[in-house]
Order: C-alpha cells, then sequence, then structure tokens
C-alpha cells in the first residue's frame, strides 16, 4: 500500500503520530501510539510470545533499558556502532552517507565501506545534496549511542541501550544455572531500544526510539548439526536471497544445511520457524525472503546474516536480522567484566557457548502487518476501507452497536457487551453515528465481527453479526453469541 494511506489511516484512527506534535521543536524519529495503536502492536507482540518464544520453549526477560559504559565498551558499540555522515557546504543540512549515495544513484554501498572510499565514491559519481545541489564535505563516522549521566557527579556515564539484547548476554550465566535448562538455550526480550539516527524517515520505518523482540538461542558449535527438531521443518522450504545470483531461491531447510548454505540444522530451522511466524502474521510468502550479507554488510559482531524482508510500496523492508554473533558477545563481557563466561555440559566439556539470534523489529512489523492487510474496494460510488487482520491482530475481537440510544437499545446493548466481556472476548462500544459510518470505522482498524441491537433484538432476542472482509450478515440468538464468536475465534465455522 502506499505509504500515505497507511500514514492517513494512522493519522486518522489515532494508530501512532509524532510524539509532542503541539510543539514545533517536536523531535523526528519519536513516535506515540493511541489507544487503537497500542491494543494492536501490543497484539503483534503477543503474537510472536505466543507463536514463537512459548512454542519454542525460550525463557523471557526485561532487562534494564540504561547499561554502564563497560557493557558498551565490551560490545563493541562505543567504538564500532558507528554510521558515515556527511555535510552539505551549503545549506548544512546532514545526511546518512550511505543512504544518500542510494538515493541520489541507485548504487547500493556497505555502510561500513571504508570513510576514504565514501569520499571517493561520492567525487567520482559527483554525488550532490539532494536538498540543493551543494557540494558535500568529508565523510565522518558517527556514533549512534545515546548517552546520559547517572547520578549527581557527572562522571559517571550511561548509554540507553542500541538492541535489547546485551541484557541477555549480560543475565546468560545466572539464568543457564539457576533454571535448570540445557543448551541449546533460547532467552527472549521484548522491550524499547534507542539510536541517534541521523535521518529518521517513513515513520516507524527508521526511528530513534522503537521496540525489539529479540531472541538469542545459546548452543554448543560443536553440536549445531545435532538438532533433533531439525526434522519438524526439514521439507520446508526457505526464501533464500542468495548473494551469488541475487535471485530469491526456494530452498528445503535440508538442502540449506546439505550445501551448507546455512552454518548448521540449528540455524536452519530458527530461519524456518522465523518465516512460519510471518506466514502467520498474514504476510504471503511470495512478498517476503531471507537477504544473505556479505561480509561488509554484516554488523561487526557477526559471523553469518540473513536479513528477513518483506516487499511493500517502499520496496524490501529488512523486519529482521538473523545474526551469528558466535562467542563473540560473552567473550567480551567475559574478559571485560572478569567473570568467566564458560559452561560445563554433563558430558564434562567446557566451552564458551555461540550464539544465534532472531532481532525483530516490533514497529517495522507493525508497520508492514498493516500494509498487508490494507485493503481498499470499490463498491458503486462508495469506497471502502478495511484491515484484514487475522482475529489475534485485530485491537478488538467484536463491536457492539445499538441501534438507537433510546427505547432500551442501549441497555440491551450494554448487557450484551458485559456478558460478552465476561466470556473473555475484547469488545469494542460504539453508539455514535450512523450504523454505516459505524462499520466503516471498525473495518479500517480491522475488528473481524460486529453485532447490531435493533427493536427486534428487544422483541426476539436476536441480533445481527456481521463479517468485516464479505460483509455477510446473520441473524442469532442473544444466548447462542459466546459459544458462536468462540468458534468463530478459533476457526471452527464461519458465518
Ligand atoms: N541485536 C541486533 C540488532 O539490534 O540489530
Amino acid at each position: 500500500m502506499p505509504k500515505e494511506e497507511i500514514i492517513n489511516l494512522a493519522l486518522r484512527r489515532n494508530l501512532f503520530f509524532p510524539a509532542a506534535e503541539i510543539y514545533s521543536s517536536a523531535l523526528a524519529g519519536f513516535w506515540d501510539f493511541g489507544p487503537i495503536g497500542t491494543r494492536m502492536r501490543q497484539k503483534v507482540i503477543s503474537f510472536w510470545r505466543k507463536n514463537l518464544v512459548e512454542k519454542e520453549g525460550f525463557l523471557e526477560i526485561d532487562g534494564a533499558q540504561i547499561l554502564p559504559e563497560a557493557v558498551f565498551k565490551a560490545s563493541g558499540h562505543l567504538t564500532s556502532f558507528n554510521d558515515p555522515v556527511v555535510q552539505c557546504k551549503k545549506c548544512h543540512s546532514i545526511h546518512r552517507a550511505d543512504k544518500l549515495i542510494e538515493e541520489v544513484t541507485g548504487k547500493e554501498v556497505p555502510e561500513s565501506m571504508a570513510l576514504n572510499k565514501f569520499n571517493e565514491f561520492i567525487a567520482k559519481n559527483k554525488v550532490k545534496c539532494p536538498k540543493d545541489e551543494g557540494e558535500l564535505g568529508e565523510v565522518k563516522s558517527f556514533n549512534m549511542m545515546m548517552k546520559t549521566e547517572i547520578g549527581a557527579t557527572g562522571n559517571n556515564p550511561g548509554y540507553l541501550r542500541p538492541e535489547t539484547c546485551q541484557s541477555i548476554f549480560l543475565d546468560f550465566l545466572r539464568l543457564y544455572k539457576t533454571s535448570r535448562v540445557n543448551l541449546p538455550l533460547g532467552i527472549s526480550q521484548e522491550g524499547k531500544s534507542f539510536r541517534n539516527e541521523i535521518s529518521p524517515r517513513n515513520t516507524l520505518l527508521r526511528a530513534r526510539e522503537f521496540n525489539q523482540m529479540e531472541t538469542e538461542i545459546f548452543f554448543n558449535p560443536k553440536k549445531i548439526n545435532e538438532f533433533d527438531k531439525f526434522d519438524e521443518v526439514k521439507k520446508y522450504e526457505l526464501n533464500l536471497f542468495l548473494l551469488k545470483d541475487k535471485k530469491v531461491h526456494s530452498v528445503s531447510c535440508e538442502k540449506a544445511v546439505k550445501e551448507k548454505i546455512v552454518s548448521g540444522k540449528l540455524i536452519a530451522y530458527y530461519l524456518a520457524r522465523t518465516q512460519q511466524l510471518y506466514e502467520a502474521y498474514g504476510i504471503k510468502k511470495s512478498e517476503m525472503r531471507f537477504r544473505e550479507l556479505k561480509e561488509e554488510a554484516r554488523a561487526f559482531y557477526s559471523k553469518e546474516t540473513w536479513d528477513f524482508e518483506v516487499n511493500t510500496d517502499l520496496g524490501w523492508i529488512e523486519l529482521i536480522a538473523c545474526n551469528y554473533r558466535t562467542d563473540y558477545d560473552l567473550k567480551a563481557h567475559g574478559t571485560e567484566s572478569k567473570k568467566s563466561m564458560i559452561v560445563k555440559e554433563e558430558s564434562g566439556e567446557e566451552f564458551i557457548p555461540h550464539v544465534f539470534e532472531l532481532s525483530i523489529g516490533v514497529d517495522r512489523t507493525f508497520y508492514v502487518v498493516l500494509d498487508h492487510a490494507f485493503r481498499k474496494e470499490k463498491r458503486g460510488e462508495e469506497e471502502r476501507i478495511y484491515l484484514d487482520l487475522h482475529p489475534l491482530l485485530a485491537p478488538y475481537f467484536v463491536a457492539v452497536f445499538p441501534l438507537m440510544k433510546k427505547d432500551g437499545l442501549q441497555e440491551k446493548a450494554e448487557e450484551i457487551v458485559s456478558v460478552l466481556r465476561s466470556n473473555g472476548f475484547e469488545v469494542l462500544f460504539d453508539e455514535k453515528g450512523s450504523i454505516g459510518k459505524r462499520y466503516a470505522r471498525v473495518d479500517e482498524i480491522g475488528l473481524p465481527y460486529c453485532l447490531t441491537i435493533d427493536y427486534d433484538s428487544i422483541e426476539k432476542n436476536d441480533v445481527t453479526l456481521r463479517e468485516r472482509n464479505s460483509m455477510k450478515q446473520i441473524r442469532i440468538p442473544i444466548k447462542e453469541l459466546p459459544l458462536k464468536l468462540w468458534n468463530l475465534f478459533n476457526e471452527k465455522e464461519s458465518i
């Protein structure tokens, strides 16, 4: 869907909007979520928790968002978490060099390219400032960490975490020792991360404050191919966009391992589970791919990276980084903290575990789920917009509308709302405007079902039940509603 459609919907229905928007000094790259957007984004997170974290038996933690300098010295972020920046000599606007080059020339260059190579590229291709055609200055390195002072001494810096996973590495040994678990062990976390992006853009897609749902899977590197669960996915086909020919290949997990396209069974298994998660989110398989990254394009800690991308009107959007981080982080924190990160397996083998990471962008996933669920239809002269959302991703499951506020219809509707809520359904009550307008409002935010209470409802104790996509309507006795809705929610029947 065009980005404008998504933004218009977001603003019209308060899904998300700029933080501090009443001030002219509002900062770019920070977003607030309104009542409906908050529910939908929470559903995106619960869906991940239910379909990945719980199914795979991962442990989940909730770590601090501000951590001491030593953590990021060890992790490498203070020295290596940099973006190349360039300033226009005429208008002084600042740009991220790799993105600017891509925008102006259409050519992709890795963000980790040496600074002198950036300068050579800019000179050779005569790249100018896109705002005023001004000449560009020297490309410099800019660290994206957000720094703050802890306490009153002024000499105790802390940093807002740029990725949630660092607390997982810091907590690993405690959890491994006290949770009576064996390797492989997955530890997950959902929460805020912060990056001082040079040019935030495309709303939720490149923000300075955002949420991640990350999982770090710790394993014995010698046993990367001793992974029983692999058999469950061995025939499942991954969409792999391979460097060798820059094309998508449908490759079974079995073949990906056999031909050493991935480093082992454990990695193929979790790529499969990730792709299946996004199929369940409602993204067509043909619109998703894992992009293999060459060494210069990978994060500094990664030996093998697959960026999971989904196709949208804005091109392929990266939603997940799947990184084989090896023992990079545990080793670094072990050295810096002087605490041993060595584990001992029952066999007596001692080693520092390796890590495979699934780092998912929550807000990007939310945006892409909206994008892929967005439907616009012409019905005669009328235009209809609705979100074709999975019931678990819709902000509410059912809306209840009294036809009129008077003649006992409102009371009847409130009774039904109360019964449905006590049966565990998430119900939106709306009594304002024509029924047509109310249907349009809830279609736009993807509610799967609506109930309308009219004069017949008082006489016959029944209501109209309407389904979102087909707009099909049936009459149903009020006493049958909880069971009917339960069956619809669990996809055991349709209306
Ligand atoms: N933890 C990996 C990332 O944030 O990209």
